[in-house]
């Protein structure tokens, strides 16, 4: 039997100098297509980034003492509409909700608004089959989040007159099935021209305490995708900032798979961040618990950032202001509004998104060559955070929602206390019991009903229920 050919000297050199000629430990067993993959797989690994991610690992206490003090005030918001309340630079003092929206929906109907929907994430917490975006949610339909998602999309460019370009990531986790659920399901009625499906980075994790490269398989190296701030460099690099532009974008909106309220493109939302002349405008529901394990967008010094909850102490997560409310309580929930300018400067940016690093388990290849599944943290994930972006904006916005109407995120599995299936469900179902209430449509006690992304005003749902009772389980 011949030797099997050695990996490319280079890369092999690259290997010996970080040390990690571990991963080649089943190199001579491999068959050709294996070893054809695992090499190709180190190629692709950026070894500057790797020995840069070392040194962060290793100085992981000194990240987390990040400089965060009572100095940090809370992202202002001043009440102006019965959903939506607004905060931060006033665009003058004739706003009104209705000015707002009016201003957006302008927006939409010259074609200036895109949109991008991150679904890269891994689901690890929901433990789902396929991506977290084909997961049935609709509380009567059973539709999946991205139906529910992609239709809202579809419906408001229906009404705006003109097409909302729409970007969706993926990862090497959820690309091939997010394409093939797409396309079999041609879109959920999006024109293609205006879908452009591009595929964020993966990083390699690393073991806690060496810092070394894992296995998960004889011929593959354990990576993660690289956070939902990955879009900025994958948007790029897909050349979806010029795709946005060719189509006449001036602003795009960013919401996450796993959130069926999320109302990026409403109107009003987009007109407060136009009239505010922001760069980086972001929803925040009201933080009230210190516990709630959110981050919360804060201000300091006219510069804004969102602080995530473990980097605030227990002191300063608990301190109240003196009408009760917490001191820090703008929770993010990741609902964004970019000028497009200003993605391009970021994008122009080097280091405009640090990569932060946290520990969890792995699976990963023994001594022995066997795949473990630990069920304590083992390792060192590392991401990056789109709203890092913040501090690099010149004018932030912060419009606070009412959690109920925007914010049902899908995170663990059903029984879950949590955020789970059922509670997203009953979110869903319960926004349409108040918008029946505030179109006068009776709804019999108990009944699981559901609004489709068609509906938007008290007059759609009148004309889809003309008797004015609804007695069953329906979608409106
Ligand atoms: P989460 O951080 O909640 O991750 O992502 P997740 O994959 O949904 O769930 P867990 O943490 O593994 O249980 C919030 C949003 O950001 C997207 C997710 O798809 C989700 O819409 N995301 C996250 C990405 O697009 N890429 C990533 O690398 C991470």
């Amino acid at each position: 039997m011949t030797d099997p050919p050695p990996l490319p000297e280079p890369l092999a050199q690259q290997l010996a100098t970080l040390g990690q000629q571990r991963l080649l430990a089943h190199w001579g067993q491999l068959e050709p297509t294996a070893r054809d993959r695992l090499g190709e797989q180190l190629a692709g690994i950026d070894w500057r980034q790797v020995a840069a991610m070392r040194r962060l690992a290793a100085d992981d206490t000194a990240a987390a003492a990040l400089p965060v003090d009572a100095a940090w005030l809370t992202a202002a918001h001043t009440p102006a509409g019965p959903r939506l309340r607004t905060g931060g630079p006033s665009p003058g003092g004739l706003l009104t909700p209705a000015v707002a929206a009016d201003c957006g929906t302008a927006l939409l109907a010259r074609g200036g608004a895109g949109a991008i929907l991150v679904a890269g994430g891994q689901a690890s917490r929901l433990r789902c089959e396929g991506p977290k975006g084909i997961y049935p949610v609709g509380p009567v339909s059973q539709a999946s989040l991205f139906e529910l998602l992609l239709g809202r999309v579809r419906e408001i460019a229906t009404r705006s007159g003109r097409p909302i370009p729409l970007a969706i990531m993926t990862s090497s986790a959820t690309d091939s099935d997010t394409r093939a659920f797409l396309s079999e399901h041609a879109f959920f009625g999006l024109p293609p021209e205006h879908v452009l499906i591009f595929q964020q980075a993966d990083l390699p994790a690393l073991a806690l305490e060496a810092l070394d490269l894992l296995l998960d398989a004889h011929d593959h190296v354990a990576v993660a995708p690289d956070g939902h701030g990955g879009l900025l460099a994958a948007l790029v690099a897909a050349g979806g900032l010029d795709w946005f532009a060719q189509r006449g974008v001036e602003h795009v909106a960013s919401f996450q798979v796993d959130n069926p309220l999320a109302m990026p493109l409403d109107p009003e939302f987009l007109g407060y961040h136009l009239l505010a002349d922001a760069e980086f405008s972001t929803q925040v529901v009201e933080k009230q618990q210190p516990a709630e394990r959110v981050g919360v967008v804060a201000e300091h010094d006219g510069m804004h950032r969102v602080i995530e909850y473990s980097d605030l102490s227990d002191e300063l997560a608990a301190a109240r202001s003196p009408d009760g409310r917490l001191h820090l309580r703008a929770g993010s929930i990741a609902v964004h509004a970019f000028a497009l300018a200003f993605l391009r400067r970021a994008a122009a940016a080097p280091d405009s998104l640090p990569l932060h690093l946290a520990r969890k388990a792995v699976a990963c290849l023994d001594a022995a060559g066997q795949l473990q599944r630990p069920a304590e943290p083992n390792a060192f994930k590392f991401e990056r955070f789109i709203f890092d972006l913040m501090p690099f904006a010149q004018r932030v916005l912060t419009v606070e929602i009412e959690a109920a109407e925007g914010f049902a995120p899908l995170k663990n599995p059903p029984g879950a206390a949590a955020d789970a299936p059922e509670h997203v469900q009953a979110a869903l179902s319960a926004q349409a019991h108040r918008r029946c209430a505030e179109a006068g449509v009776a709804v019999a006690d108990g009944i699981v009903i559901e609004l489709s992304p068609a509906v938007f005003t008290a007059a759609d749902i009148r004309q889809r229920v003309p008797s004015g009772r609804i007695d069953a389980a329906q979608v409106i």
